[in-house]
């Protein structure tokens, strides 16, 4: 759908797969809407381990990094696209801090304290900064996305009125 570019701030958030098989979906957007943000978009998808790896590519070294890809294909994931004036340092503050056993600690009232189990398994994703938002953004929402190419189909009007 087209939304008038109202010039606020755009970061890409991740229901990560413990988050939708939790059924914390729900939970996660009310807290959402009503830090004021918009969805602008969202799509739900099981990603793959290219799409991850390049996703995660900036920690393609580290120990953890195997784990996190078995992890991040391990069920369905809803990526969005949240909007609102300081959209990329709030939605980081709204999650609290990578690891969720020290959020249930430190930030209580966080995403990840909520719903996140350790480090790894935290729930939810943010962007870290406003070139980190534009590159995941493109990744997940532009025409060549997590990695494999897409394409346009239209089923035309009598297409659906013949059944
Ligand atoms: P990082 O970018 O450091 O954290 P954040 O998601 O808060 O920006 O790490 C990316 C993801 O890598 C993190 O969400 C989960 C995973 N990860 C681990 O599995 N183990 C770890 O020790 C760390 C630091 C991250
Ligand atoms: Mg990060």
């Amino acid at each position: 759908y087209s939304y008038a570019n109202t010039g606020k701030e755009r970061t890409l958030a991740i229901i990560k797969p413990d988050g939708l098989l939790g059924n914390y979906t729900d939970k996660i957007k009310n807290v959402i809407v009503e830090a004021g943000f918009i969805i602008f978009k969202e799509i739900t998808l099981q990603l793959d381990k290219d799409g991850v790896s390049s996703f995660y590519a900036e920690h393609s070294s580290k120990s953890f990094f195997h784990s996190l890809i078995k992890y991040m294909t391990s069920g369905p994931v809803l990526v969005m696209i949240l909007e609102k004036e300081n959209a990329i340092a709030d939605w980081r503050a709204l999650i609290g801090p990578t690891d969720a056993r020290k959020a249930k600690i430190t930030h209580p009232h966080s995403i990840r304290a909520m719903c996140g189990v350790d480090s790894e398994r935290n729930c939810v994703h943010g962007s870290d900064s406003p070139q980190s938002a534009q590159r995941e953004i493109s990744f997940f929402f532009l025409e060549k996305s997590a990695g494999k190419e897409r394409t346009l189909a239209i089923i035309k009007p009598d297409g659906l009125l013949g059944n």
